[in-house]
């Protein structure tokens, strides 16, 4: 069904490259629309040297073309997958050009982390073909992709979308309701502002914060989701304790002054070697090392 299916990527960084790797992997031709020259030139080797990581031949990369004029790039392509940096002003500019450039039957999909679709195709033509699709990094590892219906998504064009994916072999996930976020990076965020919060607070320190979680629920989380995991301890229990904590809970609606001051400072976090942690290229390398194992790990045992 897919077989003379053409894909193009806007945008060539770490998820454009994972996204194209994912598509030439199953044998989808795919071009790649990157602006910046240096960027450009990176594209072949980052594919080449992911794909040798996961144990694939670098020969697959050959599938993926890359220009630097948007029109040749869209200008045959089934499915566009928009990856450009998260500014809402980018990406507004690069679907009001697309609209113009690609054939009337075209999908056009955003991979915005929390930008809502309605919000990028405000008042252009063309919203019924235009859809959300959230990977997750490295897309070519992590099996989740978030397929978002905003307001004028047709079901047409989410039914194409979620068929593509599961012929690629991603796991679509169709969300209903095109709200900031969607519902991986909410639940993710969440968390995240709990966790600076109770370290800016000197609950624990930063180290203790994250060996709580992955020495705890962090552990479950793979086979058992919140929902499930409600269920499992009864709803009477969930109760009592929601109603104790819930108030507690951080409700900040600005992010932690810790994380501005930090940002301020230039404090990055592993690429300035100073953030909420200290890193050394050694440390940040063996994190880097240790996820791609486990992900690789856990999505074999997914697959069996
Ligand atoms: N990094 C992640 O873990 C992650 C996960 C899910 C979604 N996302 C989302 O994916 C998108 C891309 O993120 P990334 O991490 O790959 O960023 P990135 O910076 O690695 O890549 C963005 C690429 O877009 C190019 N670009 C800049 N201006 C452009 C333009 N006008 N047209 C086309 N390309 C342009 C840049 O040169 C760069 O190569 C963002 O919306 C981000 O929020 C990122």
């Amino acid at each position: 069904m897919f077989d003379k299916t053409q894909v193009s990527i806007i945008g060539g960084g770490l998820m454009g490259c994972g996204i194209a790797q994912v598509f030439a992997s199953s044998g989808i031709d795919v071009c790649i629309y990157e602006p910046i020259e240096a960027a450009r030139a990176q594209i072949k080797s980052r594919v080449c040297d992911n794909l040798v990581s996961i144990g694939r031949s670098a020969s697959i990369a050959e599938r993926i073309s890359i220009k630097d004029d948007l029109f040749q790039a869209v200008k045959e392509a089934d499915f566009v997958f928009e990856a450009a940096p998260e500014k809402i002003e980018i990406k507004r500019s690069i679907f009001s050009s697309l609209i113009k450039l690609v054939r009337k039957d075209c999908i056009l999909a955003s991979n915005t982390s929390v930008i809502p679709i309605s919000d990028i195709a405000d008042g252009f033509n063309f919203t019924g073909r235009i859809v959300g699709t959230h990977w997750w990094n490295p897309p070519y590892l992590v099996p989740l992709v978030e397929v978002v219906r905003s307001n004028q998504t047709s079901l047409e064009t989410i039914n194409q979308m979620m068929a593509l994916l599961e012929h690629v072999g991603k796991k679509p996930a169709y969300i209903e309701k095109d709200v900031a976020g969607f519902v991986g990076n909410r639940l993710q965020h969440a968390l995240w502002r709990e966790a600076i919060a109770l370290v800016n607070d000197g609950v624990c320190s930063a180290e203790t914060l994250d060996d709580v979680v992955k020495n705890s629920f962090g552990l479950r989380l793979p086979v058992l989701g919140p929902i499930e995991n409600a269920d499992l301890v009864g709803l009477d229990l969930t109760l009592d304790i929601h109603n104790v904590i819930l108030r507690n809970l951080n409700r900040d609606v600005m992010p932690s002054a810790i994380l501005q001051e930090k940002v301020d400072r230039g404090e990055l976090g592993m690429k300035t070697q100073r953030g909420l942690l200290t890193w050394t290229d050694e440390s940040a390398a063996g994190v880097r090392r240790r996820l791609a194992r486990h992900l690789v790990s856990v999505t074999a045992n997914l697959r069996d």
